[in-house]
């Protein structure tokens, strides 16, 4: 097991990306904190790994909101006594162009995709210090965050800050051996904001098929396992190759 008697966060858990991450570390050792606004979703996931064997715990948690997130750490130290790995996953879209998307819209996108991995880095980072052992964090990006895109206008513009976010956190926290990357993914399983998973949305790529879950899972799992110890400030593109590919040229 690699993540033996450690204790992970994992936010926007309740289904898909964080849900496979969360099976995954618990599989590997680690007692998970469930955390998502949706209390159904995270109990669910919660009981499936203590099902299994695993150790976990579901949190409700409204990412975007600084009490609740400072709340929700505080509880899962209650509950499992530290913590050693957080991975930022929860992320809304908006999925609106620059003239119809709100204040409000943009306001509520930015402050659930980006400020919230800061606050909760933040948080999690002052309990991996006072326990001693440094620790993990994943912040998971997207490939919006690398291209401008016809829509999702505050999306793209937080994913684009979690890539440079991930970098000042790496470096600011690396003195005290917590260890912060990002992962990449493009078109993993359901669209965000989505339950359906259509396998046959078209996906360019150049493995010729769909992302799933599990794909992110398995990157988070090796960039929070002692595998990837030399391996801090980056951004692991999870995206079977898409990116390599130039719009319009073959
Ligand atoms: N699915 C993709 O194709 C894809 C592609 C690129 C990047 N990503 C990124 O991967 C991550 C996970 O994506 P997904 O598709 O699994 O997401 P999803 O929409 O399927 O699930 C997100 C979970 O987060 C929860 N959540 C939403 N708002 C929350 C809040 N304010 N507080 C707490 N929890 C909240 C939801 O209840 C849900 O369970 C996101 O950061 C997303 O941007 C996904």
């Amino acid at each position: 097991m690699k993540l033996k008697d450690q204790v992970a966060i994992v936010t926007g858990a309740g289904r898909n990306i964080g849900e496979d991450t969360s099976k995954l570390l618990a599989r590997e050792g680690a007692a998970i904190a469930v955390v998502d606004l949706d209390k159904a979703r995270g109990d669910k996931v919660a009981a499936d790994i203590v099902a299994a064997g695993g150790k976990a715990k579901a949190f409700v948690c409204d990412v975007g909101k600084e009490a609740d997130i400072l709340k929700c750490v505080a509880d899962v130290k209650a509950a499992f006594g530290r913590v050693d790995i957080l991975v930022n996953n929860a992320a809304v879209s908006d999925n609106k162009n620059m003239f119809d998307i709100t204040l409000e819209d943009w306001n509520r996108v930015l402050a659930i995709t980006l400020t919230s991995p800061f606050l909760f880095g933040r948080a999690a980072a002052k309990e991996m210090i006072s326990g001693g052992k440094g620790g993990k964090i994943v912040n998971v990006s997207s490939t919006s965050g690398y291209y401008g895109r016809d829509r999702a206008t505050g999306y793209t513009a937080a994913k684009g800050g979690v890539v440079n976010l991930t970098k000042s956190m790496a470096i600011q926290l690396a003195p005290h051996n917590i260890r912060v990357n990002a992962v990449v993914p493009n078109k993993i399983g359901s669209p965000v904001g989505k339950d359906e998973f259509d396998p046959t949305r078209p996906v360019l790529n150049l493995v010729g098929r769909p992302g799933v879950p599990n794909d992110l899972a398995n990157a988070v799992l090796f960039l929070v396992s002692d595998e990837s110890s030399f391996i801090v400030a980056t951004a692991l593109f999870v995206d079977g190759g898409c990116t390599a590919l130039m719009p319009g040229n073959s």
